[in-house]
């Protein structure tokens, strides 16, 4: 059996056995980020790293990293700020980091972390106030990956690789795609 034909597991925690020394992605902060600052980040809780490692081994091939953030008023689309009270900034969820190994790409593992980040960040919306999610993509060009996947992923005014998903949009695309996994 190839490595295309087997599945990935899907998206879990980071944990001390995984092995992150062999990670290389097309972005080099993406892969510096995971190899260098990852472990350090998740153990403080700065962030959480999610992970998606080769079948049956402790390769990982793919990851995010997440965070509480906030969200200024000029940020903001204009539509997430209906209703959300006269305040300077608004909470959100920051989806800082994404990628996924260039010996693994185009087998939906960015997918599949896409998928699990929006699943979370609206299971979490009903526990602690989040009026969306909020990507900060590396560049224009990372940025399209998003919006090809959740077309409800919008640009914020001040700035055209930081995304934003409001929380019910990240709903329905919870409707619209299947589970991975
Ligand atoms: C972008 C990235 C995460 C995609 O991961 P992947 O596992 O190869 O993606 P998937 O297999 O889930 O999805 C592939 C699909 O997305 C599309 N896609 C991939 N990168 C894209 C991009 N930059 N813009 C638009 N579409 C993109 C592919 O064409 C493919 O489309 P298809 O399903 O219609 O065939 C990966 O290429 C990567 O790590 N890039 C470098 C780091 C980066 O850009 N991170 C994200 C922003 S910070």
């Amino acid at each position: 059996m190839t490595d295309r034909q087997r599945a990935y597991p899907s998206p879990r925690l980071l944990s001390s056995a995984d092995k992150l020394d062999s990670f290389k992605c097309q972005s080099v902060m993406q892969t510096d980020w995971l190899r260098n600052i990852a472990r350090r980040a998740h153990s403080t809780n700065t962030a959480r790293v999610y992970v998606v490692t080769e079948p049956d081994s402790p390769i990982v091939v793919g990851y995010y990293a997440w965070c509480m953030a906030s969200i200024s008023n000029a940020e903001a689309p204009k539509r997430m700020l209906s209703g959300a009270g006269r305040y300077p900034r608004h909470p959100v969820a920051l989806l800082a980091r994404l990628g996924v190994d260039i010996r693994h790409q185009n087998r939906k593992i960015g997918m599949s972390l896409l998928q699990d980040v929006v699943r979370r960040a609206a299971e979490i919306s009903g526990q602690i106030g989040c009026l969306g999610l909020l990507v900060h993509a590396e560049t224009e060009e990372a940025a399209k990956f998003y919006t090809r996947h959740i077309a409800d992923f919008k640009q914020a005014p001040t700035n055209s690789t930081h995304l934003v998903l409001m929380l019910r949009h990240a709903r329905k695309a919870l409707q619209n795609q299947p589970q991975d996994g």
